[in-house]
């Protein structure tokens, strides 16, 4: 007992001794580090109190609220704060590192911020400053050497005083889309900042010449100016820089200049011009740079050789040379580059025979894009076991001529992109053994492949998001992707048999496209269920039977085409669920309903195609629950439509009214299918369609979204033209031929402005033509064959134009272009003058857009194209600057 109270007692001896011994130890610290200034500390927390912490206000993912452990309690030295440092001997704050930290908020020009007049470095990088203009007061921080404001929602004109802080050697303004700099920035920076290292101004609005006197910076050691809108030629004397080891000039559209003769001192690291206007030859001097890591020189205008001096860049791990006009043959001495792990070469004009050995042979490389040039690549088997194990493998019209034996030992591919490769046969068995765990996308259209080697009931990849097959011959049954498939093309092939019910398993589906095979039997039954699907393309097959039950509920569906088949039965009600629906194509079946007029429910519906079916009975009056408030395409030719024509209904379809589509585009629905390496493929599907141009078939790749046709022609509608017609004044094709029709032609027509082809032949219309239609200056297009019409043809602009088959079999017709002589004064009435329509075309800009969708055209099927884009992510973003690399697929094979 006794013994233990002498054990306490000594035990609170020696603890009072230790805490005795750290006062000591804390004041005499305090004499080495002095505590922070008292004003200091209140200016920091003034600054802390100015503004929200908003974990959004940051994008990086580890950013935190620095200022959050920053407390008001008067002991608290604020030289310990998170993000602040003081001068060790005077205690005040020389350095203040707030990037990402989650600040949101107006940054005010008295803000205490600019108390901290010791301040030497301030970075304020990645938060949300919410649109203030950068205060002109950081002129107060006089010591600045490092200043960094970049992604912080700046927004303004940058002020003059920032450009006076004449001891930075660092600035950061970069990716406040707001900034701009002033017309001679450059040139203030260059003269001002004597000892500058680093300058950043990416996406900062300069929109100036680049001077030469920024070449006088000897010691830059880092120049980026991505997206300035920089134009003019760019001083050779900034690559001669002798200290620069990053340029990073992309993605300036309007900048010219070239790449000079750089010599081995040269001391570049990373070599960004991407997206520029820089021309000529890429010199073979290009090869001193040893210390080159990175060179992207993609989406550019250099033209030459590839000088085969690259190969000695033994550093380099990125090449992007895409999208330019070079020329010759790919130098063997890129097999040098063994860092290389991206390689783009792809559209350009390189021409030759390669040995895809060459590539095989770089064992880092990963990433490989040689479409669209003229070259041939051999892709003999090789014995080499050191291969390049590929993740991304573009190599689109490469000539490949047979499925390459190479793959076989490719296990990482993501995406592989063999189309136009004139490729024969069968894919091969082994195919069903490449990379099926981790390729996403794989692309085999546009060739000459027959049919497959052991299909499996299910192809095997189970990641797979693309699929597409289109233009090839394959013949048997329609393979099925996994359920993981998104976009599935096969379109343009010679495939037999009913679908598989398999289909059914295809839950992610979003682009189905099995137009023109020989698919037959009935659809089936759960092709309503694929209800995330965008896009439906079944036409041209010989499927029969009634049409499945559409949309279910929330179906994204927007577009569905089951032309050229011979489906039966009535329009399925339950498209009236599709509440996205786009487009209807079901032209070509035999379809046997009355006009569903309940489509005019939904809210986006904008091209209805019926043509060539069994439709019967009357259009009714119009329902104003039923008003198809977009549509601006319906094509009812060739049904058995009676009685008056419906002009009642077309009151009320607003969208034909206007003549200016702006606010309604036809949308592209953007959907990220495959992710890889950071960059993302989308889909987008628009609809395209056939016209006949001057008696010859045209395919247009994107229905012109401004287009407004209506086509009632060969059915038997009877009664005359309603005036009504001259409003809807969006139209740009009417044709109501081969009916019934009687009365005079209307002179509102002439109100239709915008009116390219007008067909009223054969029908038993009277009258005289009205003069008021030679008003009509777009009008490329008028038949009035076939009727009963009298008296004198209008002459003046386009009536002058027209062949005479046009006005043929109307006895009473007479004047040119008809051989019958009218005999009457009137025929040489001077031309009809119009009001100023002139002003019209000017307007709306209709003109040019006339001339580009021609002559006397006739609104054939709409199908459709789909277009993958590749959205470059971070990486394209950050290394390699580039635009978006749009690939096309289409049923009509591949364009350009
Ligand atoms: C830029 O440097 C050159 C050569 O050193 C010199 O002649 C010129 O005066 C400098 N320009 C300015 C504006 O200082
Ligand atoms: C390399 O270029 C620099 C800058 O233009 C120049 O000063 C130097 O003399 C050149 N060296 C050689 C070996 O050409
Ligand atoms: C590309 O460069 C050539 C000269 O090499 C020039 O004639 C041409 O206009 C340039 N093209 C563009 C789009 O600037
Ligand atoms: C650089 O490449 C050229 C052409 O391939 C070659 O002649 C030269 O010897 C190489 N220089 C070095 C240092 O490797
Ligand atoms: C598929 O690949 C695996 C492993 O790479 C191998 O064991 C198997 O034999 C291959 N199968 C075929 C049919 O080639
Ligand atoms: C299709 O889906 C069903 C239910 O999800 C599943 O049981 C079946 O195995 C799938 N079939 C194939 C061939 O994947
Ligand atoms: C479609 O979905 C409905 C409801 O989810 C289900 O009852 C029906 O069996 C499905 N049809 C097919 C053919 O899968
Ligand atoms: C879809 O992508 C196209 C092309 O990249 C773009 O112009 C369009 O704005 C995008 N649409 C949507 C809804 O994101
Ligand atoms: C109008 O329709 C008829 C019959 O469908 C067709 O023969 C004619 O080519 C069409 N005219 C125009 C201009 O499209």
């Amino acid at each position: 007992m006794r013994l233990s109270f002498s054990l306490i007692i000594l035990i609170v001896h020696f603890l009072v001794s230790l805490s005795m011994f750290y006062l000591i130890l804390a004041a005499s610290s305090s004499v080495v580090q002095p505590l922070c200034h008292d004003d200091e500390r209140f200016a920091l927390l003034q600054f802390k109190e100015s503004f929200f912490i908003n974990q959004s206000a940051s994008e990086d993912p580890s950013a935190y609220a620095k200022v959050s452990s920053w407390k008001p309690d008067q002991i608290s030295d604020c030289c310990k704060w998170d993000g602040v440092e003081c001068n060790k001997d005077t205690g005040h704050v020389i350095a203040l590192d707030l990037s990402s930290s989650c600040l949101k908020g107006f940054l005010n020009s008295n803000s205490s911020l600019f108390h901290l007049a010791h301040l030497q470095n301030l970075n304020l990088a990645d938060n949300d400053f919410t649109s203030s203009p950068i205060p002109a007061t950081f002129r107060q921080l006089s010591r600045l050497t490092n200043l960094n404001l970049s992604a912080s929602v700046f927004s303004g004109q940058i002020p003059s005083e920032i450009l006076e802080l004449s001891k930075l050697v660092f600035l950061d303004l970069s990716n406040n889309l707001l900034l701009k700099l002033q017309k001679s920035g450059l040139t203030v920076i260059a003269q001002n900042f004597t000892n500058l290292e680093v300058l950043s101004l990416d996406q900062v609005d300069i929109s100036s010449n680049v001077p030469n006197i920024l070449a006088n910076l000897t010691s830059l050691t880092s120049l980026s100016l991505i997206e300035c809108d920089l134009h003019g030629e760019f001083p050779v004397g900034i690559f001669h820089l002798p200290n620069l080891q990053r340029l990073h000039i992309g993605i300036n559209k309007d900048l010219t200049g070239c790449v000079p003769e750089l010599n081995r001192t040269s001391p570049l690291v990373l070599l960004r011009l991407g997206s520029t206007n820089f021309y000529g030859e890429i010199p073979d001097s290009i090869g001193n740079l040893k210390f080159l890591v990175q060179l992207t020189a993609c989406f550019c205008n250099f033209s030459g050789e590839i000088p085969s001096s690259l190969g000695n860049l033994t550093n380099l791990s990125l090449l992007d040379l895409q999208s330019n006009r070079l020329q010759g043959s790919i130098p063997q001495s890129i097999s040098r580059l063994v860092n290389l792990d991206t390689l783009f070469l792809n559209d350009n004009y390189l021409c030759g025979t390669v040995e895809f050995e060459l590539f095989l042979r770089l064992r880092n490389l990963i990433n490989l894009q040689l479409s669209r040039n003229n070259i041939s690549l051999l892709t003999k088997p090789s014995i080499n076991s050191t291969f390049a194990k590929f993740s991304v493998l573009y190599l689109v019209d490469c000539d490949l001529g047979e499925f390459p034996e190479f793959l076989k030992n490719q296990d990482q591919l993501e995406l592989l992109d063999l189309g136009g490769n004139k490729i024969h046969g069968q894919v091969p068995k082994w195919m069903w053994n490449v990379s099926i765990e981790t390729l996403c996308a794989l692309y085999l259209d546009d060739n000459f492949l027959t049919g497959f080697d052991q299909l499996p009931v299910v192809l095997p990849y189970i990641n797979l998001r693309h699929l597409t097959l289109d233009s090839n011959m394959l013949q048997g049954s329609l393979p099925i992707p996994p359920p993981s498939i998104s976009l599935y093309s096969v379109s343009n092939n010679n495939l037999t048999g009913k679908i598989s019910h398999l289909i059914c398993n295809l839950s992610s589906i979003t682009g189905l496209y099995l137009s023109i095979n020989n698919l037959g039997g009935l659809l089936p039954q759960c092709l309503g269920n694929l209800s995330g699907s965008l896009s439906l393309d079944l036409h041209g097959n010989n499927f029969h039977g009634t049409i499945p039950r559409i949309c279910g509920e929330a179906s994204k569906l927007m577009m569905i085409d089951f032309s050229q088949n011979h489906l039966q039965g009535r329009v399925p009600r339950s498209l009236a669920n599709c509440a996205k629906l786009e487009a209807v194509n079901l032209g070509n079946n035999q379809i046997h309903d009355i006009f569903p007029s309940w489509l005019g429910i939904l809210p986006e519906l904008r091209i209805l195609i019926l043509r060539s079916n069994e439709l019967y009975g009357t259009i009714g009056s119009s329902d104003s629950n039923f008003d198809f408030p977009k549509l601006h395409i319906i094509d009812l030719s060739n049904n058995d439509l009676i009685g008056k024509l419906p002009f009642e209904h077309f009151q009320n379809w607003k969208a034909m009214q206007i003549f200016d589509f702006e606010s309604s585009k036809y949308v592209e629905e953007n959907q990220t299918l495959v992710t890889i390496g950071g960059d993302y493929l989308t889909h987008s599907y628009s609809y395209s369609m056939t016209m006949i141009k001057k008696g010859t078939e045209t395919l247009y790749d994107k229905v012109p979204d401004f287009l407004v046709v209506i086509d009632l022609s060969n059915n038997k509608f009877e009664g005359e033209i309603p005036d009504m017609v001259g409003n809807l004044k969006g139209l740009n094709m009417l044709n109501l031929s081969s009916n019934f029709l009687t009365g005079p032609i209307p002179v509102t027509l002439a109100n239709l402005t915008g009116l390219e082809a007008l067909d009223l032949s054969q029908n038993k219309l009277s009258g005289a033509i009205p003069l008021q239609l030679t008003v009509l200056t777009f009008l490329s297009y008028f038949n009035v064959s076939h009727n009963r019409l009298t008296g004198p043809i209008p002459h003046g602009k386009q009536f002058d134009t027209f062949d005479n088959s046009l006005f043929s079999e109307n006895p009473e017709l007479c004047g040119n272009p008809l051989p019958k002589k009218c005999g009457n004064p009137e025929d040489s009435l001077p031309p009809f003058s119009s009001r100023n329509l002139d002003q019209f075309s000017f307007e709306f800009g209709w003109k040019v857009v006339a001339m580009g969708y021609g002559v006397g055209f006739v609104f054939g099927a709409v199908s459709g194209q789909i277009l993958i884009t590749k959205k470059y992510g971070w990486f394209m973003k950050t290394f390699s600057i580039g635009q978006p690399n749009r690939r096309r697929v289409n049923w009509r094979g591949r364009k350009n």
